[in-house]
Parts: structure tokens; C-alpha cells; sequence
């Protein structure tokens, strides 16, 4: 015998959209997830202390078919709103590079503090509920759940999806929300893993745990940061950033030199101090191991006064454009994002309401919204769930 029972809103997804759209909802809200505690990946972002936001949220740093949707959401609560709650709850943070802001101490104060608001709101959650099935029936959501060892069927007036993308599915990962959203009607656009490390056949297994700061760059964007060169290929926010912007089959370049007139470095080393070798001066600027991987691939020896000018233009030309092929990534197991997600031409950029079925709503990273690597998607997500909540 199923429980009948009915709430105004019921939120599937006890993520870090889904909380914060609680917080925000109104009274009577249910929020429902499968796995055992909420806010998983909030748990285990930024090594642990959680990169929340950036200072620099810019609409041009999200990727998604139509560059304008997010900009609404994003405007209306910003990263300067998120750190004041932050700052409201006693959390210690700091600024590690690039804007990104983490907490001094522990991820989870994030969860306990969207916990808490969560109950001020008076919102219920409820961990290790399983969805069978979810329909619509007369202006209504109805929804079979198995809850506590019960079967339940919920009514609800609202229903906000937030289950998130497809990333990490150790951590609860599922296309729920995708689904959900086609049967109510909604496209859902290419799906793919973003923010991932790069594999290369065993290429860089001798340089394993090296990491230097390159320009890493394609024909559709380019970021100066850390390349981590690992086991499997190639990691560190480059790669991660720069997989956002990259299709199968395609190559990446990468400067080791960013922002430096490399050729011009040599021709001067070369007058300074020609005894010295080349090896030796390539140390100074790069990692030794790295130094001694490329000189097995290329020519690096003798010493800088043998250098031409046109060796000089050469040897600068392929190492500020050292031209790599990525066999692929390592996929949903390690991507930090989706990317892709529930079709933005059918949601209101300003409440994240479907524009197909009033009361449904998609918010997070279940959208076709997605941010580079550096708080940018926490935001999406605080912000989208602000909107939706608001606007019930
Ligand atoms: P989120 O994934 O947070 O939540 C979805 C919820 O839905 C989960 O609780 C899940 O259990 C539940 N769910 C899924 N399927 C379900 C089903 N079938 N039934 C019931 N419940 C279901 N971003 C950032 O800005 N800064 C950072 O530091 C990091 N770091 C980071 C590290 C790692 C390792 C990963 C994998 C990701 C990050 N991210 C990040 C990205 C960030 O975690 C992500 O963008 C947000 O958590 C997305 O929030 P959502 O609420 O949309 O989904």
C-alpha cells in the first residue's frame, strides 16, 4: 500500500543547486537524493576546502549553445551574495590564485551551512530515497518513492531538477535529470565530460608528477596556468581547462615559454655565456627531468655559442609550440563537470522554469551550462538555485 502524501515543492538532488534553491523555496519543500549524506561533491571540491566562487565570475568564462542565458542568474545573485553568506555563517576563506576563493578550514562547512539555512527555511530532506517514476497529472508532479523502507507517492506543485551531470558516477553521478527533462518534452543537448585530464599512451609515465606553467591552447580558447604531466597523460588546470574546449581527434599546443620571446632569451644567453650547454640553460627555466624527456626527443645538445640563428628560431618555435595529440580523456570517472545538459532554449533565463510545463524547473549543472575551473561552476550552481527558488 503506497503513503499519499503532497508538499508544495519537491526538490530531486541534495547537490549544491539543490540545496541552495531550498534555502530559497518558500514554504513546504521536500528535498529528495539517493545517496547517503547531501552536498557529496561540495565534500570533496578544491582538495577539500571547497573553491566556492571566484572574484572574477564573468559570463564569458561559461560555455553552453547560447552564450547569454546564464548571464540573468548570475547577475541577480553573485559571487559578492555567496561570499557574504559565507561570511554571515563565521567560514574563514582566502584567495588562492586567479580569484578563487576556498575555505581556510573544511568543505563540509559549506554543506553544514547550506544545511542550516535549509532548515531555517524549514525545508525536509530526505537521503536514500530511490525515484520509480514521476509523471504529471492534473497541474500536479506525482512522484513514486521508496523512503525509510516505505513506498510513497508525493504530489507536488513544483518539481526543481538538480541531480546534477553525469561526473564522477562513484559519487552518485546519474542522467536523471536529463531524463526527466525529455519526458517532460525538453531537448538535451551533446553531452560530454569537461574539466578532465588528457591520456596519452603511456607518453609522459618518465616525467610522472612534473608540472610547470604553459600557455596550453586550441583554436577556440587558451589558458596560462600549471600542466601537471601524470601516468595516463597530461592533468593540472591547462589541460582541465583547455579539455573544455576540445573534440576528439583534435591537437593541443602548448608554450612552455608563455609570454616570453624565448629566441631572443637564447640569442642574448648565447652572447652572455656561450660555454654554457644547452641543457643547462633550458634548466634554468624549466624542470631537469623535463629538460632531459624533451632532449630525448629532440636535439638539445651542445653548447650555446654552436647555436644558429636558425636553430635558435627552431628550437624556440618547438618548444613555444610544442604540438601534442591527446589519445583522450580519462572521461565521466574523473571529470570534474558535464558538459552540455538540459537545453536552455526551454527554460526562462530568469527563474529557470521550463517554458514547456509550468512548475518544472532545471537548475545546476543539469543545465547546458558550464564554467571553467575555478569556483565558476559552484557559482552556477548557487545562482541557478537562487533564481528557481526565488521564483516560487
Ligand atoms: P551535484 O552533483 O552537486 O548534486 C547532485 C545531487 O543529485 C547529488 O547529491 C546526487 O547524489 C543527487 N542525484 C544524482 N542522481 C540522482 C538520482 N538518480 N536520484 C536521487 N538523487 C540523485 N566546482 C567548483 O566550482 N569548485 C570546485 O572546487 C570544484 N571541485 C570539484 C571537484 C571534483 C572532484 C568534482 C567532481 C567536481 C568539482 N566541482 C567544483 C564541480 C561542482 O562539484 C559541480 O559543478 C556542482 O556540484 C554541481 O552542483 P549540482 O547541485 O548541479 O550537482
Amino acid at each position: 500500500m503506497e503513503k499519499q502524501m503532497h508538499c508544495r515543492t519537491l526538490i530531486l538532488g541534495a547537490g549544491a543547486a539543490g540545496m541552495m534553491a531550498a534555502a530559497h523555496a518558500g514554504p513546504d519543500v521536500i528535498v529528495i537524493d539517493h545517496a547517503k549524506r547531501p552536498g557529496e561533491k561540495i565534500r570533496i571540491s578544491g582538495g577539500g576546502r571547497c573553491n566556492f566562487t571566484n572574484y572574477r565570475v564573468e559570463p564569458e568564462r561559461f560555455l553552453g549553445s547560447n552564450p547569454h542565458f546564464h548571464k540573468s542568474a548570475l547577475a541577480r545573485y553573485t559571487q559578492w551574495d555567496f561570499l557574504d553568506l559565507v561570511q554571515r555563517h563565521g567560514i574563514a576563506w582566502h584567495e588562492k590564485t586567479l580569484g578563487q576563493l576556498f575555505c581556510d578550514g573544511k568543505a563540509t562547512q559549506i554543506i553544514e551551512m547550506l544545511q542550516t539555512e535549509m532548515n531555517t527555511a524549514g525545508a525536509k530532506l530526505w537521503l536514500e530515497t530511490g525515484l520509480t517514476g514521476v509523471r504529471h497529472v492534473d497541474g500536479c508532479f506525482v512522484l513514486n518513492l521508496t523512503f525509510n523502507g516505505e513506498n510513497i507517492e508525493l504530489t507536488s506543485e513544483n518539481l526543481i531538477l538538480a541531480t546534477g551531470g553525469k561526473s564522477v558516477p562513484k559519487m552518485g553521478a546519474t542522467g536523471l535529470a536529463y531524463d526527466i527533462a525529455r519526458q517532460f518534452g525538453h531537448a538535451v543537448t551533446e553531452i560530454r565530460p569537461g574539466l578532465v585530464p588528457f591520456t596519452f599512451e603511456k607518453r609522459f609515465a618518465d616525467i610522472s608528477g612534473i608540472s610547470t606553467n604553459v600557455l596550453a591552447r586550441n583554436a577556440r580558447a587558451s589558458f596560462e596556468e600549471a600542466l601537471l604531466f601524470t601516468h595516463r597523460g597530461l592533468s593540472g588546470p591547462a589541460a582541465l581547462q583547455l579539455s573544455s574546449y576540445w573534440r576528439e581527434g583534435e591537437e593541443i599546443s602548448v608554450n612552455l615559454f608563455p609570454g616570453m620571446d624565448f629566441a631572443g632569451i637564447l640569442r642574448a644567453a648565447r652572447q652572455d655565456r656561450g660555454r654554457r650547454s644547452l641543457k643547462t640553460e633550458l634548466g634554468a627555466h624549466l624542470p631537469g627531468r623535463l629538460v632531459d624527456f624533451l632532449s630525448r626527443a629532440m636535439d638539445l645538445g651542445g653548447n650555446l655559442a654552436d647555436l644558429s640563428d636558425a636553430r635558435i628560431a627552431s628550437l624556440a618555435d618547438a618548444l613555444q609550440r610544442w604540438q601534442l595529440k591527446p589519445g583522450g580523456t580519462e572521461g565521466y570517472r574523473t571529470a570534474e563537470v558535464t558538459l552540455g545538459g538540459v537545453d536552455t532554449d526551454g527554460l526562462d533565463s530568469r527563474t529557470m522554469m521550463s517554458k514547456n510545463l509550468p512548475g518544472l524547473y532545471v537548475i545546476g549543472e543539469a543545465v547546458d551550462v558550464t564554467g571553467w575551473l575555478g569556483g565558476y561552476n559552484f557559482q552556477w550552481a548557487w545562482s541557478s538555485g537562487v533564481a528557481a527558488g526565488r521564483a516560487i
